[in-house]
């Protein structure tokens, strides 16, 4: 993936990624996927071959096939009555063979029961990513870390569950089993799993912390149940989208403390959702993000009508994705930062749905328990540093007392960041497990972190994408 496909958030480096002008064409010719696109209503010729273009690379990248095929996604038929945390199905062993994790890894799958934004259990799916050699606790069990990843997309097909390389790859989950951690990773509720034991469609609350941090402790709970070897004691680790589910984490255990919960890490987490819109004092503000904020908007409020916020022209192409369950690449392209501002209307988000989503959904001002670090680049175009700052003055005004400290990254964009703060969260996860109390400094104090070397000559960004081999010549 290169870095404008590890997450639509991304999409706000328009300055980098204009709308092509030329056709897109694909790099490689053994695509597993030949979809067409045909011209209609808001899709000229040329977009609708881009689409199918970025449509085929992203199908292409399906270790298991289309989850609306894959019977592991299948919610069993007893499932509706199943306690939040129980485990609903477990694939011990996944099939690797056809997913791009590192060499000696291994990996199960699970469905287990969650908990939606509106307070009912509905089913979920998560992956489990184990370590050839993990480390141990004095008990014997292998440490847990809770993964939370950042945007893949709100439709089924983002679930990284089937996605070869788990979405996140050495960004994080990788690193962390290769470091002796057993991962436990919510695909979030709507993703993966998209029909109830009933049929009923789920749909993806993207962005709302309460239900993302509920997938996180259900799905340890569950993993747990399922494998003895597992710590009870865990750290959550979450970026962007995942950075909000581990904000959201600490603020579910100020509520509902579950026992073994030892910190939470939010990287880029973006803040509360409303003030970044309004701070920002522009009517597009976030445009990038209206067609999946609108839809997740919808998904919980069925009385919401898209035409609040999207323009005709918004919602053909939002039409045209629903049909074909596009997500990362296909977000990219349908929905570029270029075009953004003719999809939705101005100050798309202030309705009546938007603010009681984010009331309860938003980060920062909240109450939270256990320590939590903030990892933060502050050349962040996608979460920009204003809106963490503002959420984490805003916790330490009304809530001095709570324990959270920000280490910041000059220079460092958005996905970067989990890469500058490489040793910082893997020393503070070692930490937690080794029952280390943190340094009591005042809430919200700050760490200011610079490259070695001057920034303008070092990689900042992803220059490369992992691909799935297919031919024994294919090494390096
Ligand atoms: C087709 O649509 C794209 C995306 O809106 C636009 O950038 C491009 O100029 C259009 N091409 C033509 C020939 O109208
Ligand atoms: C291509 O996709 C099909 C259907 O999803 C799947 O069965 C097959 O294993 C895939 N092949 C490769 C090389 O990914
Ligand atoms: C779930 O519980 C309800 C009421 O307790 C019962 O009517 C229903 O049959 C149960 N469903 C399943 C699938 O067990
Ligand atoms: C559903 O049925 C299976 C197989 O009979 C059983 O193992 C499982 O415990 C049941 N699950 C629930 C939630 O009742
Ligand atoms: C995994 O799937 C591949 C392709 O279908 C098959 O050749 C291989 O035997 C399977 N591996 C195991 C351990 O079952
Ligand atoms: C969720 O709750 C809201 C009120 O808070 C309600 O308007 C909405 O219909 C509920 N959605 C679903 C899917 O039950
Ligand atoms: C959101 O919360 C504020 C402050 O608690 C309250 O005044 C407002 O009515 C709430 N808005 C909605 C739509 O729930
Ligand atoms: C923090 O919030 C207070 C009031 O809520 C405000 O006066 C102050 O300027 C804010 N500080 C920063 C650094 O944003
Ligand atoms: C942290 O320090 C403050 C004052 O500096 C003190 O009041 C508080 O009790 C300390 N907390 C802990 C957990 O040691
Ligand atoms: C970090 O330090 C640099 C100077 O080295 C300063 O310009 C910058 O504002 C600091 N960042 C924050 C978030 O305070």
């Amino acid at each position: 993936m290169t870095h404008q496909l590890l997450s639509i958030f991304c999409a706000l480096l328009s300055s980098t990624i204009t709308h092509a002008q030329a056709p897109l064409t694909a790099k490689c010719n053994d695509f597993n996927s030949s979809a067409t696109i045909s011209p209609r209503p808001g899709v000229n010729a040329t977009l609708a071959s881009d689409i199918a273009v970025a449509l085929n690379f992203e199908r292409s990248n399906w270790a298991t096939g289309s989850v609306a095929e894959d019977l592991f996604y299948q919610v069993p038929s007893n499932a509706s009555n199943a306690t939040a945390g129980s485990l609903l199905k477990l694939e011990v062993h996944t099939n690797t063979s056809l997913y791009t994790i590192p060499p000696t890894t291994a990996l199960s799958r699970f469905l287990f029961q969650t908990v939606d934004f509106n307070g009912s259990a509905q089913p979920a799916s998560a992956y489990i990513l184990w370590p050839y050699s993990p480390r141990t606790l004095a008990d014997g069990t292998f440490p847990v870390v809770a993964f939370a990843h950042g945007t893949s997309g709100i439709y089924g097909e983002a679930a990284p569950s089937h996605i070869r390389n788990l979405w996140y790859h050495f960004i994080t989950p990788f690193i962390l089993a290769l470091q002796g951690y057993v991962v436990v990773a919510p695909d979030y509720l709507g993703l993966g799993v998209t029909k109830d034991a009933a049929g009923k469609h789920i749909s993806h609350p993207y962005l709302a912390s309460t239900s993302h941090a509920n997938d996180l402790f259900y799905s340890v709970q569950a993993a747990q149940s399922a494998f003895p070897k597992l710590s009870k004691q865990f750290v959550v680790l979450g970026h962007s989208q995942g950075g909000i589910a581990a904000w959201g984490a600490a603020q579910r255990q100020a509520e509902t403390p579950v026992e073994g919960y030892l910190g939470s890490i939010a990287a880029s987490p973006v803040g509360n959702l409303l003030d970044v819109f309004e701070g920002a004092g522009e009517p597009k503000s976030g445009a990038q993000f209206g067609n999946v904020i609108v839809d997740a908007i919808a998904g919980i409020y069925p009385d919401f009508n898209r035409e609040t916020s999207l323009t005709t022209l918004g919602l053909q192409r939002l039409q045209v994705n629903q049909e074909i369950q596009g997500v990362q690449s296909v977000q990219l392209v349908l929905w570029p930062a270029s075009d953004a501002a003719l999809l939705v209307k101005d100050y798309w988000w202030r309705n009546d749905q938007f603010y009681a989503f984010n009331n309860v959904s938003s980060i920062g001002g909240k109450p939270i328990a256990g320590p939590m670090l903030v990892l933060q680049g502050d050349s962040d175009t996608a979460a920009p540093i204003q809106g963490t700052l503002s959420a984490i003055n805003k916790t330490c005004t009304l809530y001095p007392n709570s324990q959270v400290e920000l280490q910041v990254y000059q220079g460092v964009d958005h996905v970067p960041t989990m890469y500058a703060s490489q040793q910082s969260w893997l020393r503070w996860i070692e930490d937690r497990f080794a029952g280390k109390a943190v340094k009591n400094t005042s809430c919200g104090s700050m760490g200011n972190s610079t490259s070695a070397m001057d920034y303008r000559f070092s990689q900042q960004q992803p220059s490369w994408y992992l691909e799935y081999r297919t031919q024994d010549y294919e090494t390096a």
